[in-house]
């Protein structure tokens, strides 16, 4: 049988540096202005990628993985700002489903609903992400969190107990950056959980070629008027530990 290969995506280096960094046997592929680092964790091999910002970015991205690469799974790892009150900056949000928040063709679909797919939500692959649940909770652990990230880094996000969630991420060609934005989302979408640029176009692409995808991302902003200071220190800061650390303890 021929070894299967898992894609695993971000849209930002920061996000995947610490993955491509414990690679073994690293190869560098480039295609359409993006390098696929392909290698092993543990046993499994896996192409690693980042997209760059946006659905556009991140379905094309998608399609080489499955084209290319023939990947046989997608996970996503990344970064999302908060939208729902009770998520806070450090905890990680697992999609049960994603939903693209700036479609909109009606009247001639419902609001929201993918044109000529009559499909709104789309699910995600309920094992792999109840193994990454396990995963994170054992890692946001204070006690293992801590000998993680330095404290005062910690601290300065006022990271404490942080937690993890399963539930809808909304994806969109938009970063919030106020008010406005994060109440017009919460209003129009309650259930939505946190809001990024690219999970619901991978998983579409996903649900098109019949694979199996999953979309991980951890909070690094409320999705506020503090949205874009907070989300410049936590990449450059806390995101790559959390996708290494995620990633890693999958597949040892
Ligand atoms: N990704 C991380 N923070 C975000 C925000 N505030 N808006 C959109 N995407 C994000």
């Amino acid at each position: 049988m021929e070894e299967q290969l898992i894609g695993i995506m971000g849209a930002i280096p920061q996000e995947i540096d610490g993955i491509i960094a414990i690679l073994q046997d690293k190869t560098a592929t480039t295609i359409g202005n993006r390098t696929y680092y392909q290698g092993l964790l543990g046993k499994q091999q896996v192409v690693v990628v980042y997209s760059r910002i946006g659905k556009v970015a991140a379905s094309a991205t998608a399609s080489a993985l499955l084209l290319h690469f023939r990947v046989s799974e997608i996970i996503f790892i990344g970064v999302a700002g908060g939208i729902a009150p009770h998520i806070e900056v450090g905890d990680v949000v697992i999609a049960k489903d994603l939903i693209q928040y700036d479609m909109d063709v009606s009247p001639l679909r419902p609001k929201y609903e993918i044109p000529l797919l009559n499909k709104t939500y789309f699910e995600t692959s309920a094992m792999r992400s109840n193994q990454v649940k396990q995963h994170i909770e054992s890692f946001l652990d204070p006690a293992v969190l801590h000998t993680k990230i330095a404290s005062d880094e910690l601290k300065k996000f006022a990271i404490d107990q942080p937690k993890v969630y399963v539930g809808t991420i909304a994806s969109g060609d938009q970063f919030f950056s106020t008010d406005i934005q994060k109440e017009n989302l919460q209003q129009a979408l309650p259930q939505v959980l946190c809001v990024e640029m690219e999970g619901a176009a991978v998983a579409q692409i996903c649900y098109e070629y019949q694979v199996p995808c999953s979309v991980i991302r951890t909070i690094s902003d409320k999705a506020n008027q503090e949205a874009s200071f907070s989300f410049e220190s936590f990449v450059q800061k806390i995101s790559q530990v959390y996708g290494q650390e995620i990633i890693e303890k999958l597949f040892q």
